[in-house]
């Protein structure tokens, strides 16, 4: 089938190189020159495990292109993804202009019938008002549908995600609809809900919230665990062998961050209350979530005393592992905080240091290191911020050696404290008994 995908970012990358790679022909838009031209070049511009091989191969095939004509995208394609971004406003409800912009132009270039299907994570109710922006900027002449499939993959694991999903959600109008996209997903080999277009909006929201519900649970029963000398990880073994609970994301540490969770638990609580619903559940989840980082900065403080002119090294800038997205990661929060506490930090990530550096207000007190050893040198206190598997392989004698004083805050509970107290470490972990 031939398909447009506009917006090319995390999300819109990988639709278009995976709807590439079952075989159909891809065009993927972008209102980003730069990008398009690095895009048609097979450089990914993003770090997305896997992604790279399939933009190489599917351009090469021709079966995937980029342009950043969205009049190009639709004289070309039956269905037109929707993935540009949706980020939140200053009072949590999420910017819906990249829709309505992208919505208004294909209006401008409708001549025959197109479905239009949002990918977007966007608030319920979003179709309709998609709708009548189709119907009055193509003076009511056009014929289109427009369908909701929102997308599950995680970053750091996305192409295998979109490869082989749980499920596809299929939010759509009417038959017409429902058959093209069944026809797109024919090739893949799980569940399919077909459901209505604003149900298939709320299931995206309502399965975010969700996990961060979990996340921030799991938080909650960490602090009570430090509280009271339990130990969080076996709570959550406990509570996760449970069916009904299961063990997924029940691991307790900075709290959630990325361009999904956060954004999206305030959006949900504004659609909510914008609907007369109380939403105060949600509310405590995001209370949770944001008092994470200052919870993490009074352990330092238990062990460092003062943290003006300390040397903090934090390993993993990433919101999380395998990806170079630092949007609301949580390790930069801490490394702002830290900043303005006075102290002096070392930093390392495997991937998210180019970007860090474009956030980070440039400081004589921040060196960018290119290893996990090289970043403790001087040290006075190691924190694991994000969840890399290679900060669990370091070479722990080399870091014992070359730290001002040992202490290990493991923001992410990653690491065996048995192994490392007899190397002369202090561990702080996140709800481990002391
Ligand atoms: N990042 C994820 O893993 C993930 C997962 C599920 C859902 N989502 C949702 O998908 C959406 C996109 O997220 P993302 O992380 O890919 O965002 P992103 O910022 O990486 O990508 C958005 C892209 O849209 C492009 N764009 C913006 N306005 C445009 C326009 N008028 N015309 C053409 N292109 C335009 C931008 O240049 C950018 O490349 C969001 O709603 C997000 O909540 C993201």
């Amino acid at each position: 089938m031939d398909v447009a995908v506009i917006g090319t970012g995390y999300v819109g990358l990988v639709t278009a190189a995976c709807l590439a790679e079952v075989g159909h022909r891809v065009i993927g838009i972008d209102g980003d020159a730069d990008k398009v031209a690095r895009l048609s070049q097979g450089d990914p511009v993003i770090y997305e495990p896997g992604v790279e091989e399939l933009l190489q191969r599917n351009l090469a095939n021709g079966r995937l292109r980029f342009s950043v004509s969205i009049a190009e995208g639709v004289a070309s394609s039956t269905i037109l993804f929707l993935c540009v971004g949706t980020p939140p406003r200053l009072d949590g409800s999420a910017d819906l202009s990249q829709v309505e912009a992208v919505s208004r132009e294909i209006a401008h270039h409708l001549e025959s019938y197109r479905l239009l299907v949002e990918k977007s994570t966007v608030p319920v109710r979003t179709a309709t008002w998609i709708e009548r922006t189709l119907r009055l900027y193509s003076r009511g002449q056009a014929d289109f549908d427009v369908a909701s499939n929102p997308e599950f993959t995680r970053e750091g694991s996305a192409v295998e995600d979109f490869l082989h999903p749980d499920r596809i959600v299929l939010g759509v109008p009417n038959r017409r609809a429902a058959g093209l996209l069944h026809e797109l997903y024919a090739g893949f080999d799980c569940p399919k809900l077909d459901t209505d277009v604003s149900t298939a909006e709320i299931i995206k929201h309502a399965s975010n919230s969700f996990l961060a519900l979990k996340i921030s649970y799991i938080n909650l029963i960490a602090d009570l665990c430090e509280a009271a000398n339990g130990d969080v990880a076996t709570v959550a073994a406990g509570m996760g062998l449970d069916a009904r609970i299961g063990r997924a994301f029940l691991h307790p540490g900075l709290g959630y961050g990325g361009s999904c969770f956060p954004k999206d638990v305030l959006a949900f609580i504004d659609i909510g209350e914008g609907l007369g619903v109380d939403m105060a559940i949600l509310k405590g989840v995001d209370q949770v979530n944001r008092g994470r980082i200052g919870r993490l900065v009074d352990k330092l403080r238990q062990a460092l005393w003062v943290l003006q002119d300390k040397t903090v090294a934090i390993w993993g800038l990433a919101f999380k592992p395998h990806t170079d997205d630092i949007r609301g990661a949580p390790a930069l929060a801490l490394a702002e905080r830290l900043l303005k506490e006075g102290a002096v930090l070392r930093l390392h990530d495997p991937r998210a240091m180019p970007r860090a550096r474009h956030v980070l207000l440039p400081s004589d007190r921040v060196a960018y290191c290119d290893s996990p050893e090289q970043a403790a040198i001087g040290a006075h206190a190691v924190v694991i911020a994000t969840e890399w598997p290679l900060y669990r392989e370091v070479d722990w004698a080399a870091v014992r050696e070359n730290v001002a004083t040992p202490i290990l805050v493991d923001g992410r509970n990653l690491c065996d404290p048995s192994a490392l107290e007899p190397l002369g470490f202090e561990y702080l972990g996140i709800g481990r008994r002391a």
